[in-house]
């Protein structure tokens, strides 16, 4: 089995349907088949245009969020099955910003992952520990809690993402051998959760100021199957540097 690099654009709240149109356009040019994975999250608005241009291409579009309902009375929330309806392929699930702002938990989390995945949707689901749990020598056991929530997934439809929540936004980026070692971790609680075999085949992103000038590197560890980017994506050259930082061989989960 092997993992295909994937890299996603986290837009979070940013961007305008004015400025979609040149950015896709832009990387949709550039992506071909052969390379990484390449998705772009942008916020609800915008999704209508981007998958309106990026339809046809290798650009998927993805959502930050759903809800865990097909539908009802939940004012403000978006249903997976509306996204889909759209064309939208992916959605980020429990991101720590949801966790740290909106009351988002490891049970919501998963219900939102596993009603994006009813709707046909591929899921990102993010983990990752606050600096305080990390300097408490936590973060593996915070990691093995969170990811609990992966449970009753369809591993051929998930990816994870590690951001560490020190290093969102803020330019401080976990050293390759950090996120190595917490993908390594992830790898091995996702064989429990998930079977051997799945987990060998899960990708595994990293997340937290990732760079055109750090990218390589952090890509270049064993368990690092691609980048979950925030900051750095909304600049269209920025986030095909990135792509570009990716190995381009699809890796053996076997190497
Ligand atoms: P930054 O790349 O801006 O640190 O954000 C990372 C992130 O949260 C992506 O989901």
């Amino acid at each position: 089995m092997s993992r295909r690099p994937l890299i996603a654009a986290n837009w979070k709240m940013h961007g305008t349907v004015a400025s979609v149109q040149a950015y896709l356009e832009a990387l949709v040019e550039r992506v071909a088949g052969s390379g990484p994975e390449v998705v772009v999250c942008p916020p609800f608005t915008l999704l209508p245009a981007a998958v309106l241009i990026a339809t046809g291409s290798e650009v998927a579009i993805g959502a930050q969020n759903c809800h865990w309902e097909d539908a009802g009375a939940f004012t403000g929330e978006v249903a997976p099955a509306m996204l889909a309806e759209l064309g939208v392929r992916w959605v980020i699930a429990g991101h720590s910003e949801r966790r740290q702002y909106f009351g988002e938990s490891d049970a919501t989390a998963g219900a939102r992952a596993r009603a994006a995945q009813r709707a046909g949707l591929d899921v990102i689901f993010c983990v990752g520990e606050t600096l305080e749990q990390r300097e408490a020598g936590e973060t593996l056991a915070v990691l093995e809690r969170q990811s609990t929530a992966i449970d009753g997934l369809d591993p051929a439809h998930l990816a994870l993402a590690y951001e560490p929540i020190w290093a969102i936004g803020t330019g401080k980026t976990a050293t390759a051998t950090q996120a190595q070692e917490a993908h390594a971790a992830l790898r091995r609680r996702a064989g429990e959760m998930l079977g051997e075999s799945a987990s060998a085949g899960l990708r595994i992103l990293y997340g937290g100021s990732v760079k055109p000038d750090n990218a390589a590197q952090l890509l270049g560890e064993r368990d690092v199957d691609g980048a979950l980017v925030g900051g750095a994506s909304l600049d269209a050259e920025g986030f095909w540097a990135i792509i570009h930082a990716a190995p381009g061989e699809r890796r053996g989960a076997e190497e």
